[in-house]
């Protein structure tokens, strides 16, 4: 079965056409970097003005590189949330009109489900494992024990881990989105070179928090400057990948899962990736990593999640809406 998978729940216009749940044919992703970085962050508005501009285009070449037509699909997919009430109608309503004048069947997708399940794009996972979700929006830790079938561990208590990256890459004028900056940055510099405070939970949370870290960095930099811009970025995200990396080993051990996905944005970072699989080893755990491209929202992953939705009979009727705060 063909799936057209389609995201925009947040800065990304993404298309995606997926084969059997598991061969990606296309995918194809629009990105408003250049919009919003004049910002420093999103701004709604313009993010779902420009997913009008973008989602024709992106839709149409992501057909075409598929090599298929539309008759040939068997259903579209489409985030219906978490995201900006603005950015999800656009996409949503795109879907709702091609499925009605097509007769093709559509499926709404949780944003947060498609990451925990964009691994299986690549490779197979026995389940359970534990998924971390990090990224601009969010910072999660799952059990997953089947498709359709996630225990919530734990979450950030403030920021998610990719915003803290954002707010401190635009305190040192780095531009936005501050990630793989502050990445690439990084890798000159020394991590131990400024110890920035590690939010602890009492034992037994699995919750994250990244507003200490972001308020130490600004200190930092009003009494400091930001001569030493390498070592700060350094060791600001050894200090979030420590953050990131307990309450994952944690839950682990007390849950005896021996196997974590990483997911969303956040985990296309390049030390996050060696010291996840440093502890890991140690520990006797397989760590999974989707390529970078997976990591980040993209059209494949909606595809995958609403391709098992399908399978399993689901078909979303017209009225279903956009929901801004979805859950797992
Ligand atoms: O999953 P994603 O594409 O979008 C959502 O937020 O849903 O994640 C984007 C976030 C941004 O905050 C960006 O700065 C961060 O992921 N990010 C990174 C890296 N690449 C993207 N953070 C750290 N290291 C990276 N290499
Ligand atoms: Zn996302």
């Amino acid at each position: 079965m063909f799936v057209l998978g389609i995201e925009t729940s947040c800065d990304d216009t993404a298309a995606a056409v997926l084969l059997d749940g598991r061969i990606i044919l296309s995918n194809l992703v629009s990105s408003q970097d250049d919009v919003h970085s004049p910002y420093g962050g999103v701004v709604p508005e313009l993010a779902s003005r420009q997913h009008v501009k973008n989602i024709l285009p992106i839709v149409d070449q992501a057909i075409e590189r598929a090599g298929i037509g539309l008759k040939d699909l068997g259903g579209f997919a489409v985030t219906y949330g978490p995201g900006l009430t603005g950015s999800l109608l656009v996409g949503l309503s795109f879907v709702k009109g091609a499925s009605y004048r097509w007769g093709i069947p559509y499926v709404g997708v949780n944003h947060l489900e498609a990451h925990l399940l964009a691994i299986f794009l690549e490779r197979e996972v026995p389940f359970p494992y534990i998924a971390l979700l990090a990224s601009g929006g969010h910072t999660l830790l799952y059990l997953v024990r089947d498709f359709s079938d996630y225990l919530y561990l734990g979450g950030t208590r403030d920021d998610a881990a990719g915003e803290a990256y954002d707010k401190v890459a635009k305190m040192m004028g780095l531009g936005y989105p501050g990630g793989r900056v502050i990445d690439q940055m990084a890798k000159d510099g020394d991590p131990r070179a400024i110890r920035f405070p590690r939010a602890r939970m009492k034992s037994g949370s699995y919750d994250f928090s990244f507003s200490g870290i972001k308020t130490a960095v600004w200190h930092y930099l009003r009494t400091h400057g930001d001569a030493q811009k390498i070592d700060i970025a350094a060791s600001f995200q050894e200090a979030v990948v420590d953050m990131l990396i307990a309450p994952t080993m944690r839950a682990t051990k007390n849950l005896s899962v021996e196997r974590v996905v990483l997911t969303g944005g956040v985990s296309a970072n390049s030390r996050l990736r060696i010291k996840m699989m440093e502890r890991a080893k140690e520990l006797g755990v397989e760590a999974y990593f989707p390529s970078p491209a997976l990591c980040t929202d993209n059209g494949a992953m909606i595809a995958l999640a609403g391709h098992h939705l399908l399978k399993r009979g689901r078909k979303d009727a017209l009225g279903l809406n956009a929901d801004a705060d979805l859950t797992l």
